[in-house]
């Protein structure tokens, strides 16, 4: 077992795991070095040697407890036959959703050599993640075809075609859950479901859109493979939180920047957390950042607790703040 799998079986260590969000990205100068020879993204994101060693990159530079695979959320409207490209500077561009979807999880096979490739080339004392985005977060680009601040277009749907919406979340549902399972055969020592959207959805549709296919997911999941561990990461979920918890029967929550220490405190006395320094201290870096990870190291002390990001590093962000984050949460400085 590694530090992070025996945090989150309850074991208390003197300093806590840690991994970030997006620790692999364009904030490291070797990967953009790669990135800029890849035609594209999703290619990218299919070629087992390059996303190996990108998921490799941030382990050998800052000797993270966790690597968490290259991959994207959206290779699962990619393999449900939805075009998928990311344009530079704009982000993820989908293609109409298309009235049929058919998901063929052979499109992913690279995804899953990727993980095989990761886990053998890992020590031992690491623990890999596989991940995939919640069928809320996907499907708000899938409906709204591109980002945006407030998904509007793909609430709307899920209030004016309700039956289309949750015959949406059954595709996203089966499929997601297949892509983890697969991935955990192949070699992922547990995984992650991010549903970075999960903050934009009311009370009437919260059950429907984040807490009912999150549960089906760890549900079919577990229904194969029980002792492994899933992090739920309901971004800006905030009061919603522990309803999450309770409802999903996810084994760790990710906790993201907004929520008060004490609410997260309160969480952990139920659940390992995952959290929840700002992406904005650590591009800040300096004694400001030093601070907000002495605070949250003290928050969250005694009980199962795994240091992250509240969300991904920015890309603007210098390694050497990562380096000192790591430094510091290791007791090292
Ligand atoms: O290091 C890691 O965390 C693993 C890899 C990872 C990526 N995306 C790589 C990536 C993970 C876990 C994701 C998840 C993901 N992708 C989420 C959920 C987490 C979150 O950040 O909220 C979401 C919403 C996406 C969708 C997505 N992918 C967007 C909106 C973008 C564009 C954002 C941007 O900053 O341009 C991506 C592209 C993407 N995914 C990049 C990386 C490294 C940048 C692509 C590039 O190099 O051009």
């Amino acid at each position: 077992m590694t530090k992070l799998l025996n945090t989150l079986s309850g074991e208390i260590f003197k300093t806590p795991p840690i991994w970030l969000m997006r620790q692999a990205g364009r904030y490291l100068p070797e990967y953009r070095e790669i990135r800029k020879d890849a035609r594209n993204f999703v290619e990218l994101c299919l070629t087992p040697d390059l996303a190996t060693e990108i998921t490799l990159q941030p382990i050998r530079r800052f000797e993270f407890d966790a690597a968490i695979l290259f991959s994207d959320i959206l290779m699962i409207p990619h393999a449900l036959g939805q075009d998928v490209n990311f344009v530079k500077g704009e982000g993820p561009k989908l293609g109409i959703l298309p009235d049929k979807l058919n998901f063929k999880l052979s499109e992913l096979d690279p995804v899953f050599e990727t993980v095989s490739k990761v886990r053998s080339e890992l020590s031992q004392d690491k623990t890999l993640i596989g991940f995939a985005g919640s069928p809320w977060t996907v499907a708000c680009y899938m409906i709204n075809g591109s980002g945006s601040k407030d998904f509007a277009l793909a609430k709307a749907f899920a209030y004016e075609n309700a039956e289309k919406f949750d015959a949406l979340m059954d595709i996203l549902v089966e499929s997601t859950s297949a892509y983890l399972i697969a991935q955990i055969e192949a070699g992922a020592d547990m995984v992650q479901l991010f549903d970075s959207w999960a903050g934009l959805v009311p009370e009437p549709i919260f059950e429907r859109a984040v807490i009912s296919p999150t549960a089906r997911i760890v549900k079919k999941v577990k229904a194969i493979h029980p002792n492994v561990f899933i992090t739920g990461f309901a971004r800006g979920a905030g009061v919603y939180l522990e309803k999450y918890w309770r409802g999903t029967g996810v084994d760790c929550m990710g906790i993201d920047e907004t929520v008060p220490h004490f609410l997260a405190k309160g969480l952990q006395k139920m659940v390992p957390i995952q959290g929840n320094l700002d992406n904005a201290a650590l591009l800040a870096g300096g004694q400001a950042l030093d601070k907000a990870v002495d605070d949250i190291l003290e928050s969250f002390a005694g009980q199962p607790y795994i240091f992250n990001l509240g969300h991904g590093v920015i890309k603007e962000t210098p390694p050497e703040h990562v380096a000192q984050v790591v430094q510091r949460v290791r007791g090292n400085t």
